[in-house]
């Protein structure tokens, strides 16, 4: 029997994790845990040979000696990126870190054209507007993305699916990734240097992984590079931009539509309802005010097929790592 602890266990997670034929038949026995991992609720691990985690539970070097000093070798994460896990760290340790590469690009790459065009056309606003009964078109104008230029930074696998949806609309793309993807190529997009993206694009989109090198790419001085009135969306990672930044930009005008589906400072926020609460980011709070803002609670990754397939590989995983037979993809290194 392997038993794992899972953190930030959502209902839907409870339902769709606890597979009898699983359970049964490979032994894997599962602990839900609503609240995320970190140095407060790691006590929570004991008697437990891995833990199943998501993208806001802490895995910093404190966190994982901790859970390496309490018998856990195995961290299975049920998403792609693992920009929460202290690699060094876990690395020094010996432990066993398994990821979801791909589950389903397509999905997040959906949600990305989603804030665009929602943001575009103000259909959020239409359907209120609507219910109350109220048909005027006043200040729901937008514009074709045909013929306009989108930039992509990060042509990986979510990337590309989106290339290959802009493509379909018509648009120009200009992509930036230090790995130029021929496939993209092929759908259209020209690679350029970082600033001719900014430059030229009326929509940045943000595919990049978070590493030491992108976090905060976007700032103050790539801002100003960028088009008056620019779109920018970003379903990535949220450290990816300097969130403080956006309030001047916002305010100049320089940004005329923004999108963000991830935010830095999401681990406390997101996944949960805080309806009846103060919220105590001030600049979460102040881009809530404008009307050309558009936020979700990192849900891009949510279709019933992107989840059907993080579960299926997670639990390959698990079941991987208990009979020493784990597929080298998953591995995180
Ligand atoms: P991927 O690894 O297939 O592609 C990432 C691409 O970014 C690679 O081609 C890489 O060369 C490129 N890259 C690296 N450094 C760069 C830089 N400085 N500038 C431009 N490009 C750079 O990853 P994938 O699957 O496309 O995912 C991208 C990111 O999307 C993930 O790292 C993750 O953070 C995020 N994500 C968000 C989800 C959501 O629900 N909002 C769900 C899944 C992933």
């Amino acid at each position: 029997m392997i038993k794992i602890a899972f953190f930030s266990a959502t209902k839907t997670d409870k339902r769709l994790y606890c597979r009898e034929e699983y359970k049964q038949a490979e032994n894997i026995d599962f602990t839900f845990f609503d609240v995320q991992l970190s140095d407060k609720t790691i006590n929570l691990t004991q008697g437990f040979n891995g833990v199943c985690v998501f993208v806001n539970d802490n895995l910093s070097k404190p966190v994982l000696k901790q859970l390496k000093d309490i018998g856990i070798s195995l961290i299975s994460l049920r998403c792609a990126g693992f920009n929460n896990v202290d690699l060094k760290q876990s690395q020094a340790l010996g432990m066993t870190l398994l990821r979801v590469p791909a589950y389903s690009p397509m999905a997040v790459a959906e949600h990305a054209v989603a804030l665009m065009l929602t943001l575009n056309r103000k259909t959020h606003k239409a359907y209120n507007r609507v219910r109350e009964g109220n048909f005027t078109i006043e200040g729901l104008l937008g514009f074709d993305i045909h013929q306009k230029t989108i930039g992509i930074i990060g042509t990986g696998r979510i990337g590309l699916a989106l290339v290959k949806i802009m493509q379909g609309f018509g648009a120009h793309i200009l992509a930036v990734d230090p790995n130029p993807n021929k496939q993209a190529i092929q759908h259209g997009a020209k690679y350029v240097e970082l600033d001719e993206l900014y430059e030229k694009s009326d929509i940045i989109s943000l595919h990049a992984p978070l590493l030491t090198p992108t976090m905060h790419m976007i700032n103050k001085d790539s801002i100003d590079k960028m088009k008056q009135g620019v779109m920018l969306i970003n379903t990535s990672r949220g450290a990816l931009i300097k969130a403080e930044d956006l309030i001047g930009a916002l305010k100049a005008r320089k940004i005329g539509y923004l999108g963000l589906d991830v935010y830095e400072q999401e681990e406390s926020l997101f996944f949960k309802d805080h309806s009846e609460e103060i919220l105590d980011d001030d600049i979460f709070e102040r881009l809530l005010t404008f009307p050309n803002v558009l936020i979700t609670s990192h849900q891009a990754f949510y279709t019933r097929e992107a989840l059907n397939n993080i579960i299926e590989t997670t639990l390959q995983n698990i079941i991987g790592f208990h009979q020493n037979k784990i597929n080298p993809k998953n591995i995180i290194t």
